[in-house]
């Protein structure tokens, strides 16, 4: 019924001539998939995603966007820019940003709905620092963070969210989420979804696990009922790492 998808997030590696050779390389070697491939590299490689990746199967998109449609705000940018450049996804909330760059709930919620005005699926990041899991708060936190971000956010269709749980802890320290936790998690925040969308929708949204996902674990992740998928940071950079995840999901 969920179409599994493996995001790769580049975060700030690679420059546009590294990945221009990358992208073709991948076309290359990208074997027939049932699942769904997302590359998700920093701005000034979007147009080199496009020029690769255009009517393939694989999906790109950005790290980030305004919240701001238009306008004087040097630096930013706007998600009809990311839709001009066929973006199908773009990460929300990463707690990268929320922690370097101070980016609060609200912030989250405004940059998500600038991505839905522009038919951008949002790939809405949340999830727990270690010191609430070991509180035994992660649950409750983390449904904090996406009620927050969808307070009054209308959507109709499933294909117009996806969300991934990403553990601070396990972001980048080869510590991933044990698969039972990851999938207790992933039940709670489709309950929610649930509740506030209907059983339906709920069932049809995609939600990701993210943190530490590599080609050792991610077979058992995905063996959990509600995992469909990864976001994948360091373990996407690789062209044979990124490769075997994608054998491993099918
Ligand atoms: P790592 O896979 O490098 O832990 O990063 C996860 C992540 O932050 C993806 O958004």
């Amino acid at each position: 019924m969920r179409r599994l998808l493996i995001a790769g997030n580049w975060k700030m590696h690679k420059t546009p001539s590294e990945a221009r050779v990358w992208f073709r390389e991948l076309k290359r070697l990208l074997p027939p998939l049932a699942s769904e491939v997302a590359l998700l590299p920093a701005f000034p490689i979007l147009p080199y995603a496009r020029e690769a990746f255009q009517d393939t199967q694989v999906a790109y998109g950005a790290q980030d966007v305004s919240a701001h449609r238009e306008g004087a705000y040097t630096g930013e940018v706007s998600a009809r820019m990311l839709a001009d450049l066929g973006c199908r996804y773009t990460i929300v909330g990463h707690s990268e940003r929320r922690k370097h760059h101070q980016e609060t709930d609200a912030l989250v919620r405004e940059k998500l709905l600038r991505l839905l005005e522009e038919g951008i699926t949002p790939i809405l990041c949340v999830g727990e620092p270690l010191e609430v899991r070991e509180r035994g708060e992660a649950v409750p936190y983390t449904l904090g963070q996406l009620a927050a971000a969808l307070e009054g956010v209308d959507l109709q269709d499933p294909r117009q969210l996806v969300v991934a749980y990403e553990p601070v802890w396990a972001i980048g320290t080869g510590k991933n989420a044990a698969p039972l936790d990851a999938e207790e998690m992933h039940q709670a925040i489709r309950s929610a979804l649930s509740k506030r969308y209907g059983e339906g929708f709920a069932a049809r949204v995609r939600i990701l696990y993210g943190g530490s996902v590599n080609p050792g674990n991610f077979a058992s992740l995905l063996s959990m009922p509600n995992v469909d998928g990864g976001l994948v940071g360091g373990a996407s950079l690789g062209l044979e790492s990124f490769l075997a995840l994608l054998r491993i999901a099918g």
